[in-house]
Parts: structure tokens; C-alpha cells; sequence
């Protein structure tokens, strides 16, 4: 394998799933049960924010019961040892990429285990519940919202993002979809900079096509195997 000096990396639900957390779009996945435009849009928010709040403090309590899996670890390793520059963008909310030892992550999606209030625009590590609309330690107020990127809402540090693309030599895609943009868009981005592309999926995904090469399985197995060439070259 050709030795990269500047490694983007996007995760999705599928690089937690063998942690536990569900993903979105499989039979099983949090979309079955839970209708979008209820718990992941402003305006459901406003409808009903009872609905809502509990079901992020439902997530919250399984992020904090979950644990890293070996594509976590692996991700944590490469961090710590890879003398070039690398960018982790997630769209997870959960803390495991953290957990697993990783430092360079960014969440464009926003985290599970913060609050944000809308009174003073303060954000707070939060483990515990929002349902019962504690005051903000910041400002008093009970104001506090899951501090995720809701459909219809900017994603964060985009701008940081797109300058880690202009100047990648290889992206790495792990266990999403392509289902939702703008990340499904950034191995084009990537691709048009002249970066290296690599999808590592339980299946093909909406956007295998736009790949240089797609590796299919767990992440659990193809991460680790994947980091080791890395920093063998
Ligand atoms: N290993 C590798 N890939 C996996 C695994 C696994 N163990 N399990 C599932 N996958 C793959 C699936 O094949 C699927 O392509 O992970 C992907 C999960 O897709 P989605 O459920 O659509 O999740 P994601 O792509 O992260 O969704 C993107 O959509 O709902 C919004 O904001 C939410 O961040 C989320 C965004």
C-alpha cells in the first residue's frame, strides 16, 4: 500500500453497531420505530419536545452503556502512532471513537452526551436526562436541547471539513450509508482533489460506485486489518 500523509476518515451508525448502538436505515434501525420528522427535525421539536427529549435521553443512557468495539480501538491506535496528519469526521453521536482512544475526531452531527441551551447558547457535557428540563448551569434557564445537527440543520465545522478534504491524499469511508448529505458527498470532493479512495461497508452503500476500492464486512475485522497495512507502510 502506497504510504499516505494526509488521511481523511468518515464514520457512520455502522462502525457502532457491534457496540450495541443501533444503525438508521437497517431493518431493525432507529428509523422503523421512529418517524424522522418526529425526533430529528426542529419542527418536531417544537410539536412535541416531551417525544423528543426522552427519546435522546433514551440514546444517551445506551451510549453510555455501550462500549468501544476492535474498529474503535483500531482507529485509537492509528491516532496515537500515524506521524501524518488524519482527520476522524463522525456523524455518531456516541463518545466510542473517544473511547477507543482517538483524539483528532470531529462531530459533524453534534454529541449525545452534550446539551446545548437555546437561552445562552451555552453547551454542557450531559450524561443524565433532559425529559425533565433541568435549568442550564450556565444562564439558569430551562432551555436545554440535545445538542445534535437535526435534519434542516447546518452540520458542524464544515469549513474545517472541507479544508481537511482539499488536502487529503486518502479518504476512508466506514460503515455508512451514503444515504444523507453533505457527507455522502465528500468522496467526490476527495476523489476530485486527487485523494486515494477507500470504502470499508457491511454492503455496498449508495455511493460504493464513487469509490476507488470498497472492502466488504465487519468493521470490526476489516478496520484493525486496514490500520495494520497503514502503519506497516
Ligand atoms: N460493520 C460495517 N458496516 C456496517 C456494520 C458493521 N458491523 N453494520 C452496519 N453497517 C453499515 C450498513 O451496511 C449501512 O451501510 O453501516 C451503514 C449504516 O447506515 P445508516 O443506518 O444509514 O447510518 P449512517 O450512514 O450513519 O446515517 C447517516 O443519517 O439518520 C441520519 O444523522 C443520522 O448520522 C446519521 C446519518
Amino acid at each position: 500500500m502506497r504510504a499516505f500523509r494526509n488521511i481523511v476518515i468518515l464514520t457512520g451508525a455502522g462502525i457502532s453497531a457491534e457496540s450495541g448502538l443501533r444503525t438508521f436505515r437497517a431493518e431493525d434501525g432507529l428509523w422503523e420505530d421512529h418517524p424522522v420528522e418526529e425526533v430529528a427535525t426542529p419542527e418536531g421539536f417544537a410539536r412535541d419536545p416531551a417525544l423528543v427529549q426522552r427519546f435522546y435521553d433514551e440514546r444517551r443512557a445506551q451510549i453510555r452503556a455501550a462500549s468501544p468495539n476492535p474498529a474503535h480501538e483500531a482507529l485509537g491506535r492509528l491516532d496515537r502512532e500515524f506521524a501524518g496528519q488524519l482527520l476522524i469526521v463522525t456523524q455518531n453521536i456516541d463518545d466510542l471513537h473517544e473511547r477507543g482512544g482517538a483524539r483528532r475526531v470531529l462531530h459533524m452531527h453534534g454529541e449525545g452526551l452534550s446539551a446545548w441551551c437555546r437561552a445562552c447558547d451555552a453547551r454542557h457535557r450531559w450524561e443524565g436526562t433532559l425529559g425533565d428540563g433541568p435549568a442550564c448551569p450556565a444562564c439558569g434557564e430551562a432551555a436545554m436541547r440535545p445538542d445534535i445537527v437535526w435534519f434542516g440543520e447546518m452540520p458542524y465545522e464544515m469549513d474545517r471539513i472541507f479544508d481537511a478534504l482539499a488536502s487529503a491524499d486518502l479518504f476512508v469511508s466506514i460503515g455508512t450509508s451514503g444515504a444523507v448529505y453533505p457527507a455522502a458527498g465528500f468522496v467526490q470532493q476527495a476523489s476530485a482533489n486527487g485523494a486515494r479512495t477507500l470504502e470499508l461497508n457491511l454492503e455496498e452503500s449508495l455511493g460504493s460506485r464513487n469509490f476507488d476500492e470498497t472492502r466488504l464486512g465487519a468493521a470490526s475485522e476489516l478496520v484493525p486489518a486496514w490500520v495494520d497495512e497503514v502503519l506497516r507502510d
